[in-house]
């Protein structure tokens, strides 16, 4: 142990001793699933599940690590907070069935328990909380969960502020969003490639006429999208904070597997320096 710690560079064992540190707010369990919820997106689901610890330490931008078929899917899979419910001790995920992890979990039944590990995540979102801002949230396919939370989170915490939350699909079918949005008072603007839905065209369109001084934009989702609204924001001289939803392998900062380059040539890892960072930071 000595030697493995001799042979790290210095900033390496500082964040080898972090992580030990940061371990104390991750808990792994067993989970019992609540509900596991279809929606009218085709192969979308919500699954509701019991937990005290994530329901009271989840913040916007946070992501799980789920174990849910260890027989064919060798590592966790990560998915982001999409709902909270700290009184019920209960928390939410939005996702759409790929692969092994995500067939197993929409084949789960109240009562079943879930392998989770969380909540992840370093850096996360961090609105500004001065009057007269005008949140914007663009998300598109499952960039959306964190999004919803986020959106919730500033209104609750600033009932007058204006929130604006864009979604993006290729077509109608694969919109993904919440009603309670609506209902919180947030603008919701939906947006498809085949025009089906909302407004003809891309995300970009539905924010470029938005962007002012006062604006703040939050996004999440394909790289694509996200470097083009990353992009916009910038060139506008408007902040924006991307969520990158690399590949991560371990989630806590091991592997190596999810790391990023940014514009000071710096490779940095998503999992636990993300996954939000300032969009001028990312080098796309
Ligand atoms: C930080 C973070 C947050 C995430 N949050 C969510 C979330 O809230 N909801 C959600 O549904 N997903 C989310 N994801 C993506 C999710 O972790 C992956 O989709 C996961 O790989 C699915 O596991 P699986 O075992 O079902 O499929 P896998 O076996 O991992 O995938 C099966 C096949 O599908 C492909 N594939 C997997 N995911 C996608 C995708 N999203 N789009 C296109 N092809 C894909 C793979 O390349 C593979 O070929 C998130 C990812 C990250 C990094
Ligand atoms: S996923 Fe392993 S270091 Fe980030």
């Amino acid at each position: 142990m000595i030697n493995f710690l001799h042979g790290m560079q210095t900033y390496e064992l500082f964040r080898f001793v972090g992580i030990r540190i940061y371990f104390g707010v991750i808990k792994k369990e067993a989970a019992q699933v609540v509900s596991v919820t279809p929606l009218s997106a085709p192969r979308h689901f919500v699954l509701t599940m019991k937990s005290a610890h994530l329901a009271s330490h989840s913040r916007p931008g946070h992501f799980i690590a789920v174990a849910a078929d260890t027989g064919s899917a060798i590592l966790r899979k990560p998915f982001s907070v999409y709902t909270v419910n700290p009184d019920a001790g209960e928390i939410s995920i939005l996702f759409s069935v790929y692969g092994p992890t995500t067939t197993a979990m929409s084949r789960m039944l109240p009562g079943d328990s879930i392998d989770v590990l969380g909540p992840l995540g370093g850096r996360i979102f961090d609105p500004e909380p001065i009057k007269g801002i005008h949140h914007i949230l663009v998300g598109g396919g499952y960039g959306v969960p964190p999004l919803n939370y986020l959106a919730k989170t500033i209104r609750a915490s600033a009932p007058d502020a204006m929130v604006t939350v864009i979604i993006g699909a290729r077509t109608a079918n694969l919109l993904v969003g919440d009603d309670d949005l609506l209902d919180a008072g947030v603008e919701v603007i939906y947006c498809t490639d085949d025009g089906s839905a909302g407004v003809h065209g891309r995300v970009t369109d539905a924010l470029l006429p938005l962007l002012k001084s006062d604006s703040r934009v939050y996004t999440c989702g394909p790289t694509p999208m996200m470097k083009a609204v990353g992009e916009l924001s910038e060139a506008h001289g408007v902040d924006c904070q991307v969520s990158l939803e690399t590949f991560m392998p371990c989630g806590v900062g091991i592997c190596v597997g999810c790391v990023v380059k940014m514009r000071d040539g710096v490779f940095s890892r998503t999992c636990t320096d993300g996954p939000v960072y300032p969009g001028c930071e990312v080098a796309w």
